[in-house]
């Protein structure tokens, strides 16, 4: 039996999640970042997240040399950011006020949480590759709200009564 590909798309897009970009730096400086919801918690001893970023994908090569990266999460006022590191080979550093971090690696700005992360392990899946990495410093906005994807589209949080 094989899966329908548009139809495995739109049911996993009924799985809630949150907004991530992941940046990273070449060794010659090049900046790359990517949106990314396949992000995850893993472990608490070590600390291990993972997220997967596709084999397509124009930044793969400088993610596969890296050693560092950032993950950002998102506020809910950051779908625009999102959608400018969603597009594929474009500039998306113009006129965003980074910082460097560990190993180099660009930190955007006001997010609601920002890991710095070490690589931990590579596994090549299919049509993307999954990143495992180790948190080596965090920093969170515990007021922020987060962004939010679900069904091909950004919403966000809305607390049940009681
Ligand atoms: C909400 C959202 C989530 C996404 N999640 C992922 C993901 O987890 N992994 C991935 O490879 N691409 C994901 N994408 C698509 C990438 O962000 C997009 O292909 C990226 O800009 C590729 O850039 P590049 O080709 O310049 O490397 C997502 C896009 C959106 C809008």
């Amino acid at each position: 039996m094989t899966v329908d590909p548009r139809i495995l798309r739109n049911t996993l897009s009924l799985f809630v999640t949150g907004v991530t970009i992941i940046t990273t730096e070449s060794q010659n400086g090049e900046r790359v970042g990517i949106t990314a919801n396949s992000f995850n918690s893993v472990s608490l001893d070590p600390p291990l997240i993972l997220w997967s970023i596709a084999s397509a994908s124009l930044s793969l090569s400088i993610f596969e040399a890296a050693s560092d990266f950032a993950v950002h999460i998102l506020r809910d006022d950051q779908s625009d950011l999102s959608q400018r590191f969603a597009q594929s080979g474009a500039d998306k550093f113009t006129a965003l006020n980074t910082k460097s971090g560990l190993g180099g690696v660009p930190l955007l700005p006001d997010c609601a949480a920002r890991l710095e992360c070490s690589l931990y392990g590579r596994h090549p899946a299919g049509d993307h590759i999954i990143y495992v990495a180790k948190v080596e410093r965090l920093q969170s906005d515990p007021s922020a709200r987060p962004l939010v994807y679900h069904g091909g589209r950004y919403a966000t949080l809305a607390d049940q009564p009681g």
